[in-house]
């Protein structure tokens, strides 16, 4: 196992948070606080917000993302993004198969992986979700559950595309709820990943491959949950709307 092979990337996902002017106001505070960041930041935000935050991004080290992106290059799927939208806004990353959207939104394995293969075939950055419920770990499916997953959001993506492809350990019991996985689960399950990526593309290429974790980590968490080995990150809902929690994580990621 070896960290240095692999970027370390902090990302938010604001979820449905923030109106443009507050999405504006919070990256000007968070600019000059993650400045020398060591590691790569990203923003996830609204589409309504995406042109207000390339705006305030401009001239630093936060890129934008979105929160999700149509499969399908046009025509007739009313309220949906395409991913060549997305680009030409000037966003560079995108959140695919947040379990929310599994959850709430019928988003299936085979969605995220059309949704995946859209993103990287417009040239985005897709940081793919992950993640069992608290029912699955109980009954033990937890390691069978991950490997599915991501090998089905990563079907027909080539070996030269993976690395433009950030995979989300996100276990669902801990998004949202203060209950964050313990160190050595969110690297049990972020290892669980890599090693589905490294049966579809051999353990080199898995060793490239950034898996973040995500699930109420905070600023007060953070640090132990990314000296792990298998840990390359965060994906960050609540403390992403707090401009100094967020760069706390941020430099705990940047040691
Ligand atoms: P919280 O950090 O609020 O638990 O959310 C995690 C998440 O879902 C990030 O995508």
């Amino acid at each position: 196992m070896n960290k240095a092979t692999r970027k370390t990337v902090i990302a938010g996902n604001w979820k449905m948070n923030k109106t443009p002017s507050e999405a504006k106001a919070l990256i000007t505070e968070m600019k000059p606080l993650v400045a020398d960041a060591d590691c790569d930041v990203v923003l996830c935000v609204p589409f309504i917000d995406i042109a207000a935050a390339i705006e305030a991004a401009e001239g630093s080290n936060i890129k934008i993302g979105a929160e999700n992106v149509h499969f399908k290059a046009s025509g007739a799927y009313t309220g949906e993004i395409s991913a060549d939208m997305l680009k030409e806004a000037g966003v560079e990353y995108v959140v695919i198969g947040h379990s929310e959207r599994r959850q709430y939104f019928g988003e299936t394995d085979q969605t995220v992986n059309l949704r995946t293969l859209a993103a990287l075939n417009a040239g985005l950055k897709a940081i793919v979700c992950v993640g069992e419920t608290l029912e699955q770990r109980e009954l033990g499916y937890t390691e069978t559950l991950l490997k599915y997953q991501t090998k089905m959001a990563l079907t027909n993506v080539t070996k030269e595309q993976l690395a433009n492809v950030i995979i989300a350990y996100e276990p669902v019991w801990a998004i949202g709820t203060g209950v964050t996985a313990t160190d050595d689960q969110a690297d049990e399950g972020n290892g669980y990943v890599r090693a589905a990526v490294a049966e579809a593309y051999g353990a080199d290429v898995a060793e490239t491959v950034t898996v973040q974790y995500g699930g109420s980590m905070n600023a007060k968490n953070a640090e132990g949950l990314l000296s792990k080995v298998n840990v390359d990150g965060g994906l960050i809902g609540g403390a992403s709307l707090k401009a100094e929690d967020f760069s706390i994580i941020v430099k705990a990621a940047s040691k």
